[in-house]
């Protein structure tokens, strides 16, 4: 996507030296524009646990990333196998609930169990992780080709009216390596000349949605209201959301879907108003393995600061004021699971399919066994 008429993706190997991998650090954003430099394999834990990344299919691709650099320490070590389990846990458990992260993992562990020798592992788990990037924003791009379907037969419906979508938090571009997810359908509509609004909730505690999700609609043009959290069931019972699209970070096979805290709650007021609610997510984010979201998806519990303190830009400065009284405890529960029932359908780079199990498989026949 552009940034000031730029192309950029979220994640890239930098051109003058292979070992550094390059990231838009998104804690900066949208006061700042900063590319950071990773080049230990621990800088990639640090930027998935502090989310200088975040977002499922970034991390994911990061992750792939992470990888290739841990096999240049793994190679430098005396022990290459028992170097590289100990990272590949440490990394796979540095955000629990999205499960790309432990998907990219597995993808290179195999990739590099299948290689005999040290020159053939480096070539080949560094082309590992540039596939995972590519793909990434391959299948975001073909979410968007099948979700602009629904965007414009409802527009059709409103006989040419503006469009207004709800979203929660970030699944945007800045969420993936391009495109995004449920935004992917949001800015194909633009560009075929759709009238299209998005309510971008606010998404407490870390404010993905005021941040970056408006940040990045503003970069590319697309009308959109940022709205407290509790918004968007008064907007629905007045008729002014048409569709909600959010992203995943976890999906089962029986189409139960994690995603950002407050989700479920948006899903609950969008079935109580009849309002259509897509969840957006690309092959990578199915845990093929479980079937009951809300007792088999882990769920990331965060330090309470985020909640207590807010950030944002003071005199030119980023700064952090407390909210709440100093003693007063705080939870912070990550993401929520909201069950299939509550979901109109799922917008894949596959196509389009209705959130249980048969219908998914349709897609995938080959995760059928
Ligand atoms: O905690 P984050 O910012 O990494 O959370 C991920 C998200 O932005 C959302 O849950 C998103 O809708 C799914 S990620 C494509």
């Amino acid at each position: 996507m552009k940034i000031n008429g730029k192309n950029y993706r979220t994640i890239w190997i930098d051109d003058d030296n292979q070992q550094i991998v390059k990231i838009i650090d998104q804690r900066y954003l949208p006061y700042e524009l900063v590319i950071e430099e990773l080049k230990t394999a621990n800088d990639f834990v640090i930027a998935i646990q502090d989310m200088h990344v975040r977002g499922a299919g970034l991390i994911g691709a990061t992750a792939g990333y992470a990888m290739y650099i841990a096999v240049l320490e793994a190679l430098k070590s005396s022990d290459f196998d028992q170097s590289l389990k100990q990272f590949s846990q440490k990394i796979s458990d540095s955000r629990p609930t999205a499960v790309n992260l432990s998907w990219a993992v597995n993808l290179q562990l195999d990739i590099i169990n299948s290689c005999s020798n040290s020159e053939e592992k480096i070539k080949a788990v560094l082309s590992g992780a540039e596939k995972i990037a590519n793909e990434d924003a391959d299948w975001c791009q073909r979410i968007g080709k099948h979700g602009v379907s629904i965007i414009k037969a409802i527009s059709e419906q409103k006989k040419g009216q503006v469009v207004n979508i709800l979203t929660h938090c970030n699944a945007g571009w800045l969420a993936f390596v391009d495109y995004g997810s449920a935004t992917a359908p949001i800015y194909q509509a633009y560009n075929d000349g759709i009238p299209v609004h998005v309510w971008v909730d606010e998404t407490r505690p870390r404010n993905q949605g005021a941040r970056l999700t408006a940040w990045e609609l503003k970069e590319h043009g697309v009308p959109h209201t940022i709205i407290a959290d509790n918004t968007g069931g008064h907007l629905m019972q007045h008729n002014m959301v048409d569709i909600v699209i959010t992203g995943t970070d976890r999906t089962t096979r029986t189409g139960d879907v994690a995603n950002k805290i407050g989700t479920y709650l948006k899903a609950l007021a969008a079935k109580d108003n009849g309002v259509p609610f897509y969840v957006a997510l690309p092959s990578s984010t199915f845990d093929w393995n479980i079937t009951d979201g809300i007792n088999q998806i882990p769920i990331e519990q965060r330090d309470s600061h985020e909640v207590k303190y807010m950030e944002g830009q003071m005199d030119g400065k980023i700064s952090e004021i407390l909210l709440t009284p100093e003693k007063s405890p705080a939870a912070n529960y990550a993401f929520d699971v909201t069950p299939n029932r509550l979901i109109t359908g799922l917008i894949t780079e596959r196509g389009i399919c209705k959130a249980n199990e048969k219908a998914i498989l349709d897609l995938y026949p080959e995760k059928s066994s």
